[in-house]
């Protein structure tokens, strides 16, 4: 079944979570570091020293959101990056962030939908994404379309919410999860549903093994899973 943030809205997911992004952009940075303890910063960073190894010149950041996994990136010393979202919202804030720090020559952010990515086959060396592929209207879409772009040889990094599988961890997070976080979030955010959708959407969102699995399905090669604080997160790897 697909989660949607507004239950009450007709709209589809895609354009639901597009509203979402756009309503909470301006206090969206704030939040993560906030509701993780800083713990977000950490995660992009061990996830991106996963690409070292590849030395990438092209990357493409998908979900891109305010750049912060973009950002992260150019410690890999890449020729350019180039972010894709469907969240103008989020893009601008990202944008003003790349001037004021004068990366705006080595970051491009870019509206666009990661079903429907506007690059052509085998454009990059590297392929990542934090946060992004749970937002996906469908995920096996957004991840073939990542396959397609991405050169043979190249390497896709995927962070993402997974669940905390063991007692008592998994109970004591699962209790700030759905109780604490959701209140937390909509009285900063003002939006009623941003984080109430997000432990919803992590509950049904394939971690561990199901992932790979999918991942494996769709053609890349050699995938690991290796998971982060006690399973709070993931990072999926593969290569095509
Ligand atoms: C939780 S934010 C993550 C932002 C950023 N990657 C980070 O690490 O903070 C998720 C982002 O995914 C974007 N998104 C969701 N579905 C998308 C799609 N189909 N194509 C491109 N971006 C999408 C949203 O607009 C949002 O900015």
């Amino acid at each position: 079944m697909t989660v949607l943030p507004y239950k009450d809205k007709e709209s589809g997911k895609k354009q639901q979570v597009a509203d979402m992004f756009n309503n909470i952009s301006h206090k969206y940075d704030f939040l993560n570091h906030l509701l993780s303890l800083g713990i977000d910063i950490r995660w992009r960073k061990k996830a991106i020293k996963l690409l070292k190894e590849i030395q990438p010149k092209q990357i493409l950041d998908i979900a891109t959101g305010t750049g912060d996994f973009a950002i992260e990136a150019l410690k890999l010393n890449p020729d350019h990056v180039t972010g894709v979202d469907i969240s103008e919202g989020m893009l601008n804030v990202g944008r003003e962030k790349l001037k004021k720090r004068k990366l705006d020559d080595k970051i491009s952010l870019t509206l666009g939908d990661s079903e429907n990515l506007p690059f052509e086959d085998n454009k990059f060396d590297a392929i990542i994404v934090a946060f992004g592929v749970r937002n996906f209207e469908n995920l096996e879409k957004g991840l073939a379309e990542m396959f397609r772009v991405l050169r043979p040889g190249g390497k896709v990094v995927v962070l993402e919410f997974s669940k905390p599988k063991s007692f008592p961890f998994k109970q004591l997070f699962n209790f700030y999860f759905k109780n604490i976080l959701p209140t937390l979030g909509k009285t900063i955010s003002k939006d009623n549903a941003a984080y109430t959708y997000l432990p919803e959407s992590v509950r049904s969102f394939p971690d561990g093994k199901d992932f790979t699995s999918i991942l494996d399905k769709l053609g890349f090669k050699d995938t690991v899973c290796k998971p982060l604080t006690l399973g709070i997160s993931s990072i999926y790897t593969g290569i095509k």
